[in-house]
């Protein structure tokens, strides 16, 4: 029976090898370095393991330059290392996202404007946007303190019990609590209630993604289906999706109850100060364009489309935090002046709400932040593909059907951008150190058109949140920094997790 299933993958991906290498081939009029490659697996050895695939492309970028060709399967995949070139492809309206997404992504996050292409994209984006205006900040402020505090409490309660907590796992249960509320205005307490059922899920479909997506002989369909992370995916989607389709479902009938919704005037979101466009949140905004029968919404698409602004806005702030607490905790030099600050912003108080002015002061804070984004950029690489022949410089023309990729993970340890780049500066990001810096040599937020639509949301949950941690605790590493080892997946996290020691201050 094994034998049978192995003979099956095997011969499915060698017909799925050779249909796209009779269609798909690409030719190139430029020879591009790389590594040497061999048939279906390419250049996948950089990449299986996923403690090896960050280190790797800094090897790539150190020993091939700046451009170098990969292969993957049938497909072949130019990867751009300088900001110069990144800046070209991430301004450019003609370059969308890798058809690698599609495959990839699509039984999860169906038909959300991730892979949305050309003017689709842009008329999406813009009708979506409001529903991230950052002038919900009262809103935004009082779910984000309410789960920060939320966050203290266990902390407080790990630390009164000799407890060393995992915080990556907490960091992902607050933010999806926050992200939750934000997008759909309900409260799932997955933090109080120690509820990991969705965010664990969450998690283990980020890594059954970047499993698959470097491991080209289970690309085709039917070989991923039947594999075991396949069937594992099988049953991890169906409990995403009845855990989404029930808040949906929920906000449906509430509004229906209520009638409170009123229908949206789809030129208000051009008009400059709508009151009503200011209150949206995501879900309703979709509920309100479904019963107005604009672009055919269905509940699907309604449930697709929140899962994946939750999904981007969750597991990436996790991310994110986890690297700032790390940093921090490793350089108790830096800690010590970030403490300084919040004393000065808030005093001996440890427990007011962090509103709108504390945020603009906190500079070091922010500072920190940005510098674990640089060092730690949650999303570690981006894909494209060129739809149209595009003029990357004078000598070189991308052909269509390259793939693409952008590593700000490599990019930003650039050393002529980044001197010393390993090492944890925050003040690299003080105005007078960051200006005149290449706009493109950071970019962990993407840039350019189609850059993040929450990145303003994201820096102030992630301030508030860090304001909360940080008047609260000192905070020390229970092991030593080298034995935090990051992991290329979708989203980047430290393998084991990160065990921190608190002292309540
Ligand atoms: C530290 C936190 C975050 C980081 C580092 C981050 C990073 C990114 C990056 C790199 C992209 C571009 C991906 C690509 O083009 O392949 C992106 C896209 C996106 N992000 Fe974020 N993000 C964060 C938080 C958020 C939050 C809080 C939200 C909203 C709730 C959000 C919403 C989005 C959306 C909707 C897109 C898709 C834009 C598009 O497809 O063109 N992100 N994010």
């Amino acid at each position: 029976m094994l034998v049978t299933a192995f003979l099956f993958l095997f011969c499915s991906a060698v017909i799925f090898y050779l249909a796209l290498e009779k269609f798909g081939t690409i030719k190139l009029a430029h020879n591009f370095p790389g590594p040497r490659s061999f048939p279906i697996i390419g250049n996948s050895w950089y990449f299986l393991k996923p403690e090896e695939r960050l280190p790797n492309l800094i090897r790539l970028q150190k020993e091939f330059g700046n451009r170098v060709l990969l292969k993957g399967g049938p497909l072949k995949g130019l990867v751009l290392f300088h900001p110069d070139d990144v800046q070209k492809i991430l301004t450019s309206k003609e370059i969308n996202k890798s058809s690698l997404y599609d495959m990839l992504l699509t039984d999860w996050l169906g038909s959300s404007i991730f892979y949305a292409k050309d003017q689709d994209y842009f008329r999406l984006r813009k009708i979506l946007l409001p529903a991230l205006d950052t002038k919900r900040v009262d809103n935004i402020e009082m779910n984000f303190n309410l789960h920060s505090k939320t966050l203290v409490k266990v902390l407080k309660i790990q630390e009164a019990n000799g407890i060393t907590p995992e915080i990556r796992f907490l960091f992902s249960l607050c933010a999806l609590d926050m992200v939750i509320q934000y997008l759909v205005g309900k409260r799932t307490n997955c933090l109080s209630s120690s509820n990991q059922d969705y965010a664990t899920a969450v998690h283990n479909q980020t890594k059954y993604i970047s499993d698959r997506g470097c491991s080209p002989w289970l690309w085709p369909k039917i070989a991923w289906k039947l594999s075991k992370n396949g069937a594992k995916e099988n049953t991890n989607i169906e409990f995403l999706h009845s855990f989404m389709d029930k808040i949906v479902l929920e906000r449906k009938e509430e509004i229906s109850r209520s009638k409170t919704i009123k229908p949206l005037n789809l030129d208000d979101l051009n008009g400059a100060e709508s009151a009503e466009k200011e209150k949206l949140k995501l879900l309703d905004l979709l509920i309100r364009e479904q019963e107005r029968g604009q672009f055919g919404i269905t509940d699907k698409y309604i449930r697709d489309e929140i899962n994946f602004f939750k999904f981007a806005g969750h597991d990436t702030i996790a991310s994110a935090l986890t690297f700032t607490v790390f940093l921090l905790a490793a350089n108790p030099g830096e800690q010590a002046k970030l403490h300084l600050e919040l004393d000065e912003v808030f005093g001996t108080d440890r427990d007011r709400n962090v509103d709108a002015t504390d945020l603009s002061q906190l500079k070091y804070l922010e500072c920190c932040f940005k510098e674990s984004l640089r060092l730690y950029p949650p999303a570690p690489i981006m894909l494209r593909k060129i739809d149209k022949d595009f003029q990357l410089d004078k000598e070189v023309t991308l052909p269509k059907g390259l793939q693409l990729m952008v590593s700000p993970w490599a990019m930003q340890k650039l050393p002529q951008f980044f001197p010393e780049p390993n090492k944890f500066q925050p003040s690299r990001f003080m105005p007078e150190n960051a200006a005149g810096r290449h706009p493109y040599a950071y970019i962990p937020f993407s840039a350019g058109p189609r850059n993040c639509m929450g990145q303003k949301t994201a820096m102030i949950k992630a301030k508030t949140i860090l304001a909360h941690v940080f008047r609260s605790f000192q905070v020390q590493l229970v092991n030593p920094p080298e034995q935090m080892i990051p992991m290329g997946s979708i989203i980047i996290f430290p393998k084991n997790g990160l065990n921190i020691k608190l002292k309540s201050r």
